[in-house]
């Protein structure tokens, strides 16, 4: 297929991008690089850098799909500065809509988040687990999902939305390379190699060791579902999956693996709750499994690994956030 790949510049976007081109696609990314890092396209793909709200030119040379990542991504960002997350999420996805609605450009796989749950009581959290969003960052994935029902509804769009849960790992050099990182595993491995302490953030939770608790995925695993969302995609159906392992880790845990797999200590500040963390959140993925034929099969051990070996090799480069 002949695929736009908003945010493609950006971690997910650009480790989709790599995978999208091995199972043979025709790529061009769209990043205004706000986010993104311009040497993260991987090559075989055709860069424009240009924002979603200016996508019409790219996309009037045709295409098969969008493939839609291009967001602000940061929750506490997002309680803070609110409208950044309105403009950018929903009015630039609505003006990316439009513009493929206009062109004719038939389906999009849109980047989604857990975030849309909230802090559901019951867990795994299925597709049909009711709809909370405890932050705007949350509240604006939501509503491009609605944004997606209702045009394929009513214009006869595929839509697929993947609700991701928490991804690490890195993929043949493409990976987490966050200005402003908020995200535990490379934080952890940025302690383990000599940076600040990790914060530990929050010990009295309701779980086994006090720790909160997440669904780690790794970002290979992530990137197939995308290559299978797109061939799954169904003419006026929108089409929302959950894409977690349905297996729960906690913080320590994390630790632990980052100590095992790096061979090194990972330093540790105790602090209180990050504000609006859950204590656990865990998917059942079985309706992605059931409709993509899509499980993920790499471990937090591999996601660990891969993320420490993407690490090493940019320690020195100028985005580094090594201190030495
Ligand atoms: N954590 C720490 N120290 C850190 C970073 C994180 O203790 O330096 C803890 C957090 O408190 C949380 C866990 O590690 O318990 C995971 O935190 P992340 O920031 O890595 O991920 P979140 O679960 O907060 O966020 C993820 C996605 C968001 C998404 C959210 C949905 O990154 O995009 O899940 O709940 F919105």
């Amino acid at each position: 297929m002949r695929l736009l790949v908003t945010g493609g510049a950006g971690y997910i976007g650009s480790v989709t991008t790599a995978v999208l081109l091995a199972a043979g696609h025709e790529v061009t990314v769209l990043d205004d690089l706000s986010t993104g890092h311009a040497d993260a396209v991987p090559p075989g793909a055709r860069f424009v850098q240009a924002s979603i709200t200016d996508a019409s030119s790219t996309l009037a040379t045709g295409f098969d799909g969008v493939v839609h990542f291009a967001a602000k991504s940061l929750v506490g960002e997002s309680a803070s500065s609110p409208e950044l997350y309105w403009h950018n999420n929903v009015l630039g996805s609505l003006a990316l809509l439009d513009a493929m609605r206009a062109l004719a450009v038939p389906r999009i796989v849109f980047s989604s988040t857990a975030a849309t749950y909230g802090e559901p009581p019951d867990m795994p959290i299925t597709e049909a687990t009711p709809v909370r969003p405890t932050s705007p960052y949350g509240a604006s994935k939501l509503a491009v999902d609605m944004m997606l029902s209702s045009y394929a509804k009513a214009y006869g769009l595929a839509a697929v939305s993947l609700r991701y849960f928490n991804v690490a790992g890195s993929y043949e050099g493409f990976g987490e390379r966050h200005r402003t990182e908020t995200h535990l595993v490379p934080n952890a491995l940025l302690a383990a190699d000599g940076g600040p302490p990790l914060q530990i953030f929050g010990r009295d939770y309701p779980t086994p060791d006090g720790t909160a608790i997440r669904d780690y995925i790794h970002v290979r695993d992530l990137a197939d579902a995308h290559v299978r969302a797109l061939s799954c995609a169904v003419p006026a159906n929108h089409a929302i999956f959950n894409l977690g392992t349905g297996t729960g880790t906690s913080v320590l845990e994390i630790i632990n693996t980052v100590a095992r797999v790096t061979g090194r200590e990972v330093a540790t500040l105790d602090r209180p709750r990050r504000a609006g963390d859950p204590a656990r959140l865990v998917a059942d993925g079985r309706l992605a499994h059931r409709e993509l034929g899509w499980r993920p099969s790499r471990t937090v051990s591999e996601m660990v690994s891969d993320a420490w070996e993407f690490h090493q090799g940019r320690a020195g480069t100028s985005d580094s956030r090594c201190p030495h």
